[in-house]
């Protein structure tokens, strides 16, 4: 069997008396769809902030496209093709989304040609909207730039940290159809409390709860597990 595109072992974060994640052990095949889902507070946007380099976990290893990553800066780990998206969604709300683009650009070591970004921004019906400061985007269209925004890079894998948080139902079901197609771009790591996005894209579901996993299968199992339903599904979006 191949290796895994990223492979997180025993991965533990604590903040003083706090352990946000208690020997996480997370591995995903390149093509592979994973989902993770959790009870607020369950240590997802922090497995997201250690895996691409944003907090230096208190133990562990964290190996991506066969090589160790721990102790690089976010930066470093983006051109190595790590990338994520941010839960309250960031983009730089002073300028253009045309100026949004090309800071992302600017800031990548190999990005898309001219002609992929042009694609890219048609996929992601941002073409009419150019000329327009980020700031004054819908939510859905600044969740769109800021996926664009990391597209532009060539990530091998992105990391979203809940993408159809505070979306409308219709958003949402367009926001799955995106990142349905978003994965014959690049391989997908999906947080999610919304259980239709983790049922229509995940091919595997990692569960974590107060910063330990506990359910790791594929999601028609995982979703129908007494101990994750009584855990957390009983008051999620499912
Ligand atoms: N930078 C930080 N400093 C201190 N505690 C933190 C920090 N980031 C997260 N935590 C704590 O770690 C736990 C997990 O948080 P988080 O990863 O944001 O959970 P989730 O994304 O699953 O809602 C929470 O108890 C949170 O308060
Ligand atoms: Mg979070």
């Amino acid at each position: 069997m191949s290796a895994p595109l990223l492979d997180a072992r025993s991965v533990t974060m604590r903040f003083g008396g706090v352990v946000a994640l208690r020997d996480v052990c997370v591995a995903q095949m390149a093509g592979e769809t994973l989902g993770m889902i959790g009870p607020n507070g369950s240590g997802k946007t922090t497995f997201v902030n250690v895996i691409t380099g944003h907090l230096a976990p208190t133990s562990g290893a964290v190996d991506f496209a066969g090589r160790p990553l721990l102790g690089r800066k976010p930066h470093r780990i983006a051109d190595a093709g790590l990338t994520r998206t941010y839960q309250a969604v960031r983009v730089f709300r002073e300028l253009t989304v045309r100026d949004n683009i090309a800071t992302a650009l600017v800031d990548a070591e190999a990005p898309l040609a001219r002609a992929e970004v042009d694609e890219a921004i048609g996929w992601l019906a941002l073409g009419g909207r150019l000329d327009a400061v980020a700031g004054g985007l819908t939510l859905y269209e600044q969740r769109r730039l800021e996926l664009l925004m990391r597209l532009v890079q060539r990530p091998k894998l992105i990391m979203l940290d809940e993408p159809v948080g505070g979306l409308s139902s219709v958003e949402v079901r367009a926001m799955i159809g995106l990142l349905a197609e978003l994965k014959s771009r690049c391989s997908v790591f999906v947080i999610e409390h919304t259980m239709k996005v983790i049922r229509e894209l995940a091919d595997r579901v990692v569960v974590l709860l107060a910063g330990e996993k506990i359910a790791d299968g594929p999601p028609a199992e995982i979703l129908t597990d007494q101990r994750v339903i009584e855990k957390y599904l009983g008051s999620a979006d499912a």
